[in-house]
């Protein structure tokens, strides 16, 4: 079982299924396994194509659904691994596919909806407007932002929308985000690590290998623990029973302080998924 961070009196736990990439019947049973495992927190997206089989998980596995904490995002550049560039979502059509995504994942609401990318058809500000109108209406519980840098942060807390939940970023010990953690600690914003382990490039760094040795934890547990004691929360994806079981069990070790300081000097600025939708001249990387 993952320990949990709360804010507002939301509870997020720290380590999730990341379900990008997931497919079919496996999406569904591994969904299923982690929730019988102990998982008690899903991120997913309508951008995924996977939220029925997602869905399907959360119902076989009995869990209650309140005892889940569920993610989902919206997709306001209409991209699919399928079909690629769609015509970008109007604002109009959102609250419709929200709707879908509730129904595909066989619930009444989310616990947190996010902003998948920074691009939109008008304005950040009527899209986060839109957003909290769900939460009013308790479909959805929090509202978050992914892919925001430090610029488009503080331009949320400048129009007004000071309780942003979280922003999921990529983060791992290939790349700091060490000014954009700065100004979300400022405003409280909770840090979400996408790509938490590299996509596995943790197990190919010195380093890591031999604080991996030091601890007797794998490569993968050391890069979470890492995470985990900035009070960041990590969404690991796996679809292999052992690894489900290894990603969730780092809260039994502590990593040293000169050894958390010597994973931050393996920065380097390794962005697996460029933020390509970001005007990079209005919103340099931070
Ligand atoms: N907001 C966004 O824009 C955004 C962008 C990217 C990702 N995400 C979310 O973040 C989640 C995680 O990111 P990610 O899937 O890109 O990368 P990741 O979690 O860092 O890595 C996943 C890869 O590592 C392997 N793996 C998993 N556990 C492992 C372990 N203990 N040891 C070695 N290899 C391991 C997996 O293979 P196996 O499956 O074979 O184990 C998979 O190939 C996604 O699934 C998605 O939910 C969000």
């Amino acid at each position: 079982m993952s320990e949990a961070f709360t804010k507002s009196g939301t509870s997020i736990p720290f380590i999730g299924l990341g379900t990008w990439d997931m497919q079919g019947s496996t999406c569904s049973s591994i969904v299923q396994e982690a929730l019988e495992m102990g998982y008690r927190h899903i991120d997913g997206a309508s951008m995924y194509e996977n939220e029925s089989e997602v869905g399907k998980g959360l119902s076989d596995s009995g869990v209650d659904r309140e005892e889940i904490f569920i993610t989902t995002k919206i997709n306001t550049i209409s991209w699919t691994p399928s079909k690629g560039n769609g015509p970008p979502l109007q604002n109009k059509d959102i609250v419709k596919h929200f709707e879908k995504s509730l129904k595909d994942l066989q619930t009444d609401y989310v616990d947190l909806l996010l902003i998948h990318w920074p691009k939109f058809e008008t304005n950040l500000g009527d899209m986060l407007e839109i957003l909290y109108k769900l939460k009013d209406v308790k479909k959805i519980k929090e509202v978050g932002v992914a892919n925001f840098n430090s610029h488009l942060v503080n331009e949320c807390i400048s129009l007004g929308f000071k309780d942003i939940y979280c922003n999921q970023v990529e983060y791992h010990p290939f790349l700091s985000q060490a000014k954009l953690l700065e100004v979300m600690q400022d405003f409280e914003i909770i840090p979400v690590a996408y790509c938490p382990i590299c996509r596995g490039d943790v197990a190919r760094h010195d380093v890591i290998l031999s604080l991996s040795e030091k601890y007797s934890k794998t490569p993968a547990q050391i890069a979470l623990r890492w995470l985990y004691q900035q009070k960041v929360v990590s969404i690991p994806k796996t679809e292999n029973s052992y690894r489900l079981r290894e990603n969730i069990d780092i809260f039994d070790f502590e990593i040293e302080y000169k050894d958390m300081l010597e994973i931050y000097t393996l920065d380097r600025n390794q962005r697996l998924v460029p933020n390509l939708e970001i005007n990079e001249l209005e919103y340099p990387f931070d």
